[in-house]
């Protein structure tokens, strides 16, 4: 095996949280024309998490404090925090700013936009910190209020999502070895507008903050991705797919994730897939499938990962991380 070696980091501890009430493909029913038997079928959702009282911040916050408690890292060591969201509190404030306050922290704090593949994003950037001697302990948090961005009258897309958050703290180490980046400029395909409307000087009219998507484009747009992002990966690095113990792919739609594991040679079971219980919750489903796996003890000291994910931007990316 050539890996390619470059000083970075290794991650220290993971931590996710979702909130308390869950809603099953049954409840939706109730909303929309809509059934357990099609979201199954088509996107392997049973139920997700959706926020009653809790803030994006508060899912960011506990997902954070438990990152921290795993890795045994006190919000003061921290040198860096970085964040993302497409469904944050406010425009401003960062939501890193916010979980800076919270911990009680005193380090940099700043967001990344790059929708749900923006924990890849956020690993990248931390690792050119690392790479410059610059911090030695670092915070990233991928979370996600979308059902506050939601039309919850569209049955194409008010099924998919759910809300939660997922976090890593990383530490001095060589475990981030490669990574690709992939972004196409485009609002076609998959967008979630800001709101507009309050200037009276404005001819552009009102829109409301809902994701709008073409489901069939972004599913083809995905497998391509996926697959791309990890043969890549894989070559440039002489690894085959038996070298890879996991894969843990943005849970958007479990059928992209087997058609993916197809095309791509890797057998299914390798890949982490928990979008049955949380549907997809964009920044924060690869942290939160990181924290499931970690948890789960199946990961031992020199096994190699590939994370991937895809979405808004559109935007995909790919790492190779040894844990
Ligand atoms: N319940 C029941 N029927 C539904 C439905 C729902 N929740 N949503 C759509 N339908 C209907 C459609 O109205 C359509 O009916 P028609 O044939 O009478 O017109 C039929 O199901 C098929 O719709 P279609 O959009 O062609 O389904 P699909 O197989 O492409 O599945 C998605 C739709 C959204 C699940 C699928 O395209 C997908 O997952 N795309 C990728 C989305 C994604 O990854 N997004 C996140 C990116 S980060």
């Amino acid at each position: 095996m050539a890996l390619i070696n470059i000083m970075s980091f290794r991650i220290l501890g993971t931590g996710m949280y979702v909130p308390e009430r869950i809603v099953t493909n049954d409840d939706l029913s109730k909303l929309v024309d809509t059934n357990d038997e099609w979201i199954m079928q088509r996107v392997g959702i049973h139920e997700r998490h959706v926020t009653t009282h809790e803030t994006c911040t508060d899912l960011a916050y506990e997902a954070a404090k438990a990152a921290l408690d795993n890795a045994g890292v006190k919000p003061e060591e921290l040198d860096l925090i970085l964040a993302a969201t497409v469904s944050g509190d406010y425009a401003c404030p960062s939501l890193a700013c916010m979980i800076q306050k919270r911990l009680g922290a005193t380090c940099m704090a700043y967001d990344c936009v790059a929708a749900c593949s923006a924990f890849l994003f956020l690993l990248e950037t931390a690792a050119g910190y690392f790479a410059r001697g610059k911090v030695k302990k670092v915070l990233v948090v991928g979370s996600e209020r979308l059902s506050r961005v939601l039309d919850w009258t569209d049955r194409s897309t008010c099924v998919i999502f759910g809300d939660g958050a997922g976090a890593a703290v990383l530490g001095e180490g060589d475990g981030y070895l490669d990574a690709v980046f992939n972004v196409y400029g485009n609002s076609e395909v998959l967008n979630i507008p800001s709101y507009q409307g309050a200037s009276p000087f404005s001819t552009l009219g009102e829109t409301h903050p809902y994701v709008h998507m073409l489901g069939q484009d972004t599913f083809k747009y995905a497998v391509t991705a996926i697959c791309g992002d990890i043969k890549k990966l894989l070559e440039r690095n002489s690894l085959s797919a038996d070298d890879i113990k996991f894969v843990v792919p943005h849970q958007a739609n479990k059928r992209i994730i087997d058609s993916a594991a197809r095309r791509v040679g890797i057998p299914l079971d390798k890949f982490v897939i928990n979008i049955e219980k949380y549907g997809n919750t964009s920044s924060a489903s690869v942290p939160i499938a990181l924290d499931e796996l970690h948890r789960s003890g199946k990961i031992s000291d020199d096994d190699l990962l590939i994370l991937t994910a895809f979405g808004g931007g559109l935007a995909d990316a790919a790492c190779l991380i040894r844990w």
